[in-house]
């Protein structure tokens, strides 16, 4: 059978992994040039299930970054850590240094990473959110480190009716300062902050491609909600993320190596199982920018 890469039409295999959330697309090679017609199919895949896992993906960065632009424009970290100082739009979700050194969990930069373990969808504390994220399993975990992803687009439609009202038509704060407030990350210099003010974001958002509304936060920004208390706010955040994760809305990743999962930020979240700190674990991320402001629903 012809790859999907060489542009024979409809060749992609997908397999749903979960009621909700996700599937695994074969029959694509990433270190090929992708088709138009292929993207096109890739993405109409992504945007039904959300979460797309393609296994046995042996890629260079180069190769991911050309991937990636398939689908928008790659986003760049507005720190310099974490940035791979080889490839800008890369962005290193790894306990290793450049030189493949282990790092230790005590380092800021790990520190920093750390967040992951919590709820989130990544650069929400963007005017510009980005709308999808593309990550590569280089060196994989064996003691945890699972990738978990909710819907939603599932999660809003299941809240219960009182819950639903409190999030309606209101603005929740999404700060990239907070990482350094609930860790030990660096805090970012005063340029860094300039870059990234916190902003409020709607709390239900419309699918700009789908139309299909979702519940919009991300706990490991969030700080405040539009009229509430301080105590009030942190505690819904809070209840809205253990909602969020109940198992009939996610999807759990045991990751192989060259994995390349790809997520749509706009409606899911994401977190990582713990893993032993002193076990590699390095994976390459690609970010997608938004195609415009959060649109309220
Ligand atoms: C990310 C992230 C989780 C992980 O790359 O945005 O949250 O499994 N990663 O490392
Ligand atoms: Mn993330």
């Amino acid at each position: 059978m012809a790859l999907a890469s060489e542009g024979a039409g409809s060749c992609l295999a997908i397999r749903k992994l979960h009621p909700a959330i996700g599937a695994e697309v074969s029959n694509v090679d990433f270190s090929k040039p992708l088709s138009p017609d292929v993207a096109a199919e890739i993405h109409a895949a992504w945007i039904a299930h959300h979460v797309l896992v393609f296994p046995g993906q042996a890629i260079t960065d180069e190769q991911h970054v050309a991937v990636t632009r398939h689908f928008g424009e790659p986003e760049i970290f507005h720190m310099d850590i974490i940035k791979s100082k080889f490839l800008k739009e890369i962005f290193r979700v790894s306990n290793t240094d450049e030189d493949g050194n282990l790092v230790p969990p005590s380092n800021p930069i790990q520190q920093q990473l750390s967040s992951a373990k919590k709820w989130h969808t990544d650069s929400s504390y963007r005017p510009i959110p980005a709308m999808g994220s593309i990550l590569h399993g280089v060196e994989v975990s064996r003691t945890g480190g699972l990738t978990c992803f909710t819907n939603m687009h599932a999660v809003y439609e299941a809240l219960p009716p009182e819950w639903r009202a409190k999030v309606d038509g209101r603005k929740a704060l999404h700060d990239f300062d907070k990482l350094s407030r609930i860790s030990g990350a660096p805090k970012q210099t005063a340029e860094e902050r300039a870059r990234v003010p916190a902003i409020w974001q709607p709390m239900v958002r419309s699918h700009p491609v789908s139309g299909r509304k979702s519940l919009y936060i991300s706990p490991i920004y969030n700080d405040d909600i539009e009229g509430m208390e301080e105590a009030e706010a942190t505690a819904f955040i809070q209840e809205l993320a253990e909602f969020a994760g109940q198992d009939r809305f996610v999807y759990r990743h045991q990751w192989e190596t060259d994995d390349v999962l790809m997520w749509d930020n706009r409606c899911t979240m994401h977190i990582v199982t713990p893993h032993d700190p002193m076990e590699r674990r390095v994976m390459h991320r690609t970010t997608i920018v938004g195609e415009g402001p959060v649109a309220a629903a």
